[in-house]
């Protein structure tokens, strides 16, 4: 009898959680022919940034904990390297499996790409490969850029990845069209998120209110972006008073946060006509809270996709694009910085005119599957 291909996957940030769910539970249906292990670098360690994502998403406890935390990039990469390192030559994988575009992942596959096992280095797989933003001030884009080049199977969530990889000089057998398992997780718990009771919690009415999200260090580590975010909200809020009632609902993330206080920002925040701070929330609720919203209004990548899968107007807060679908087919508009542009679309918005957007072939709920039937054939 062959023996049981050992796979190691590795996660240590929010948004690679729902991309792993959906793969870790297509190796459930073929545990004869896998052992799956979950690795957690604890690159994220805060219960609403790690620990609810697993339990909402009915991950496993992870089989290892690296216990990484937080330092600057050389620092945190370095020490997930070196812990990382330990478990590869330990458990000997026959394939590691990287997500996205966080530290974590690049520097897993790094480990990888420097171990000799069976006469060869640890195969990679990086889910989400492909994505670029052409923007090199971004350390996603790093992450990115290295971890493609370092892997052996390059799953690709939108078409323009397969030409970005193309471009690069990858060996087109190592790329895959797969989709996008993230948008798998959200097909999967459409349910679970029409459960969730987070509108009652906040006291919202659906379709009166605007959701946000703010993290990247672009935007709130710098404290004249920071003001001009903070601009952008007094501005909605403005709008909100002449026209109809809506509120801005603001999970904040931990950097954001940190920085608000820095810069002494946080009263001028707090102090936002209709503008709700609120802790990062859970997977369900965060997707209960876009799904029900009029719009949404963030710096994340993945919250692009998904508001498009939803067809939630989406304004990102970004100069750069890695996602073309979600901006030519999809519900996105690309609005940087610029107040004028993120008022007139709020205008959009409410009159109706913004458009519907249409929902990427791709961004059908069988990505996982793709992935693991790739791997089940040529591993
Ligand atoms: C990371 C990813 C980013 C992703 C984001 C989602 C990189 C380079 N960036 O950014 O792509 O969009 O996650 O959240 O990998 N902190 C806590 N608790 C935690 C984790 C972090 O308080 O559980 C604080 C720490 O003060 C830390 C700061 O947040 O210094 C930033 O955390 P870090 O993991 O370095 O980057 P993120 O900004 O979260």
């Amino acid at each position: 009898m062959n023996k049981r291909k050992k796979i190691i996957s590795v996660v240590g940030a929010r948004p690679n959680f729902m991309k792993l769910a959906p793969i870790e539970r297509e190796f459930r249906k073929h545990k004869s022919l896998f052992k799956h292990l979950i690795v957690h670098t604890g690159q994220h360690y805060d219960h609403k940034l790690s620990k609810v994502f697993f339990s909402d998403l009915e991950l496993p406890e992870p089989d290892i904990y690296l216990g990484a935390g937080s330092a600057s990039h050389a620092e945190q990469t370095a020490k997930i390297m070196a812990e990382f390192e330990k478990v590869v030559l330990r458990e000997k994988p026959d394939l590691v499996i990287v997500f996205g575009d966080v530290n974590s992942t690049v520097a897993c596959a790094l480990v990888c790409s420097k171990i000799h096992h069976n006469g060869g280095t640890i195969p990679l797989a990086h889910v989400e490969s492909g994505l670029r933003s052409l923007d090199r001030t971004m350390p996603e884009e790093i992450n990115r850029i290295v971890t493609d080049v370092l892997s052996e199977y390059l799953f690709v969530t939108e078409k323009i990845g397969v030409t970005n990889l193309v471009k690069e000089g990858i060996n087109r057998k190592k790329i895959f069209l797969t989709g996008d398992t993230m948008i798998d997780s959200l097909k999967y718990y459409k349910h679970e998120i029409a459960k969730s009771v987070i509108l009652n919690k906040l006291s919202l009415i659906p379709g009166k209110y605007i959701l946000s999200t703010i993290h990247r260090p672009v935007n709130v580590d710098s404290k004249s972006n920071f003001r001009k975010i903070i601009d952008i909200f007094s501005a909605i809020s403005g709008l909100a008073c002449k026209s109809i009632d809506f509120r801005i609902v603001l999970p904040v993330h931990p950097r954001t946060l940190k920085m608000a206080e820095k810069f002494g920002l946080l009263n001028e925040l707090r102090s936002i006509n209709g503008l709700m701070l609120t802790e990062p929330a859970g997977y369900i609720d965060f997707i209960r809270l876009l799904r029900d919203s009029m719009a949404v209004i963030t710096d994340s990548g993945g919250i692009q996709e998904e508001a498009t899968f939803l067809r939630i107007p989406c304004l990102t807060l970004r100069d750069s694009f890695e996602r073309p679908e979600t901006l030519n087919m999809g519900t996105n508009t690309l609005c940087g910085l610029d107040e004028a542009l993120v008022l007139r679309k709020i205008r959009e918005i409410f009159s109706g005119k913004y458009k519907k957007g249409r929902i990427p072939e791709l961004m059908d709920g069988k990505a996982a599957s793709r992935i693991v039937n790739i791997i089940k054939t040529s591993l």
